[in-house]
Order: C-alpha cells, then sequence, then structure tokens
C-alpha cells in the first residue's frame, strides 16, 4: 500500500495513577465506506496491563491535503479489558485524527484501529 508512505503517525503513551480521567465507550464506529474509499491506515495498539494504574495512548493519523476520512472503527481484540476509545481531535470528514485509546484502571488494552477514506 504505498500511500501509507504519505502519511505519518504519532503513538504516545502515558500512564496514570490516578483514576480521574474521562472514559469514552469500549468501540468506535463512526462512518460509512463506499467503493471508492480505500483502508487508509491499519494499526493494533497494545498495551499489558499494570497494576493500580490507567494506560492511554493518542494515535494519530494525518492524511494530505486532499484527504477526507469516511469512517473511522476501533476495536477491543480478544476478551474484553474493559477499555475504551474515543475521538480527540478531526475525524470523518477531516483529512485527520486523533483517537485516544485508554485502559480500565489496572488493565492493558488491545484494539485493532482501521480509518478508511479517499
Ligand atoms: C493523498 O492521500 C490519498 C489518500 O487519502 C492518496 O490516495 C493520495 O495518493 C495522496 N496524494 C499524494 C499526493 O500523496
Ligand atoms: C488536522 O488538519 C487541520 C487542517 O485541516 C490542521 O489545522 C490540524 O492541525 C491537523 N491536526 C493534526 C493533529 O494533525
Amino acid at each position: 500500500m504505498k500511500s501509507i508512505l504519505a502519511l505519518s503517525v504519532v503513538l504516545a503513551l502515558a500512564v496514570v495513577t490516578n483514576t480521574a480521567v474521562v472514559k469514552g465507550p469500549a468501540n468506535v464506529n463512526l462512518g460509512f465506506t463506499s467503493s471508492s474509499d480505500k483502508l487508509l491506515f491499519r494499526q493494533y495498539v497494545y498495551q499489558p496491563a499494570i497494576p493500580n494504574s490507567v494506560q492511554y495512548q493518542d494515535v494519530v493519523f494525518r492524511g494530505n491535503r486532499s484527504t477526507r476520512i469516511t469512517a473511522i472503527y476501533a476495536s477491543e481484540v480478544g476478551y474484553t479489558q474493559y477499555a475504551s476509545v474515543r475521538v480527540l481531535y478531526g475525524g470523518v470528514g477531516y483529512q485527520n485524527v486523533t483517537l485516544r485509546v485508554q485502559s480500565a484502571k489496572g488493565y492493558g488494552y488491545y484494539y485493532l484501529i482501521d480509518i478508511w477514506g479517499r
């Protein structure tokens, strides 16, 4: 997939022991794909559990000037670890999106993130 070369991803991990953190839904299913859309980005995001801690990570997808994101799917892989994911910036209709993946306290997370667009 040569279009991947034009795109960049930033992954940053934070660990917080305080539980005063906003929790999003378990999965994200936004937008629709049509036959003219392509899979622009696919990434597995995994983090093992740390006792007594909430961990989160921001996944940033940046398209080029002509990119339009049409769908964003983020789902937990395997059994649930009560993790959550939400859109922080950008999203469907934009050229970029920032997703925050967040663990439950004392758990890890394992997500598959797919971003479709044209
Ligand atoms: C811009 O991104 C789109 C995917 O959104 C890709 O199909 C296209 O080739 C890219 N254009 C350039 C100039 O890199
Ligand atoms: C997303 O794209 C907009 C322009 O459409 C830009 O202003 C913004 O800084 C970008 N955000 C990220 C996280 O790349």
